[in-house]
């Protein structure tokens, strides 16, 4: 069959993502076809269009490209013990789309090699809610050539489609980073948050301090990344010790409002253990070498 972009595509897993990034695949002209294990989470896709695969071996033979976005790699390579299913694949182009960490992604790509599948490791880095916008970033791994060559299906999902590079973990890896980035801010805002309200702020005060501190953050940042890439720990700005008596704060603070205290125990364990070292009036970029080290 002679398709409109050159590929036909089929997406395993029809969860809140993968009926996301199925619906942006046929809206972008491919012949979409949908495989998932609760067949029920397939019939909005059905309705728009999309061809529902009775089976996954069904789905994988119907495509040249075969992405997949279950929860997690186990259950991938799980559906992928079916000997059916591993032959249906044979030379076929599978994306992996579905999150997870370096090791994951190695596993998957020495299976891909062992079943003469071509491989490519992808992280998104969104909701399903902006699939298929220009901005929207997903990151791949894998060889150049075949990332070249899928990219038109790629594109579907998001303007950004990102080869970090040949070695297959560093997408996975990125996103690990990244994603912890991101985690590490949201949870800092929710804290934020516990304390305003049960302070009686005015509802919205912190969201707005928020938004006013970003440039004050994105300085920080810029700081932090150069003492880091030259190694310069002298705390000339503020020292860890300074920076020590936040979270002491908060654990006071939770303490005596008998509210959770992980947060703050955390950090305050991460500056202990640099003031132990008799790092006290280093840099907050010091920490970097209390995370590099295991307990
Ligand atoms: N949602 C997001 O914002 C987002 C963003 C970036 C990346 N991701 C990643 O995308 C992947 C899917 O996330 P999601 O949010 O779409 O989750 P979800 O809505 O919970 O969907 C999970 C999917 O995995 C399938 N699944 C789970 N266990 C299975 C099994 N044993 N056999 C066959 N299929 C199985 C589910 O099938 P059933 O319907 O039969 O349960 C469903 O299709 C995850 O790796 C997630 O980290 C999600």
């Amino acid at each position: 069959m002679t398709t409109k972009n050159g590929f036909k595509v089929s997406v395993i897993g029809t969860g809140r993502m993968g009926s996301a990034l199925a619906t942006a695949l046929f809206k972008a002209g491919f012949p979409t076809t949908v495989w998932n294990r609760t067949s029920a989470r397939t019939e909005p896709l059905g309705r728009l269009g999309l061809h529902v695969a009775p089976s996954l071996k069904a789905a994988v033979d119907a495509a040249d490209v075969v992405i997949f976005n279950v929860s997690n790699y186990a259950t991938s390579l799980e559906l992928l013990k079916d000997r059916e299913v591993a032959s249906a694949l044979s030379g076929k182009m599978l994306v992996q789309l579905t999150t997870g960490i370096p090791q994951d992604a190695r596993e998957m790509a020495s299976w891909a090699r062992q079943n003469d599948t071509s491989y490519l490791d992808g992280a998104i880095m969104g909701y399903p809610s902006g699939v298929g916008t220009q901005d929207y970033t997903v990151l791949y791994s894998g060889p150049e050539a075949l990332f070249d060559r899928v990219k038109p299906v790629l594109l579907a999902f998001g303007g950004n489609a990102v080869l970090v590079g040949a070695e297959i973990g560093h997408a996975s890896a990125l996103d690990l980073a990244a994603l912890n980035f991101m985690t590490g801010a949201m949870f800092g805002f929710l804290q934020g948050q516990v304390v305003c309200e049960a302070e009686r702020l005015p509802a919205g005060v912190f969201a707005q301090t928020v938004k006013d501190l970003m440039p004050v953050l994105d300085g920080f940042l810029q700081q932090l990344f150069a003492k880091l890439e030259k190694k310069d720990y002298v705390g000339d700005e503020a020292t860890i010790e300074a920076w020590s008596a936040v979270p002491k704060e908060l654990l006071e603070w939770s303490k005596d409002k008998r509210m959770d205290a992980g947060i703050a125990s955390a950090h305050h364990e991460l500056f202990q253990r640099a003031i132990r070292a008799g790092q006290g009036q280093a840099d907050f970029a010091y920490l970097y070498e209390v995370l590099r080290q295991g307990k």
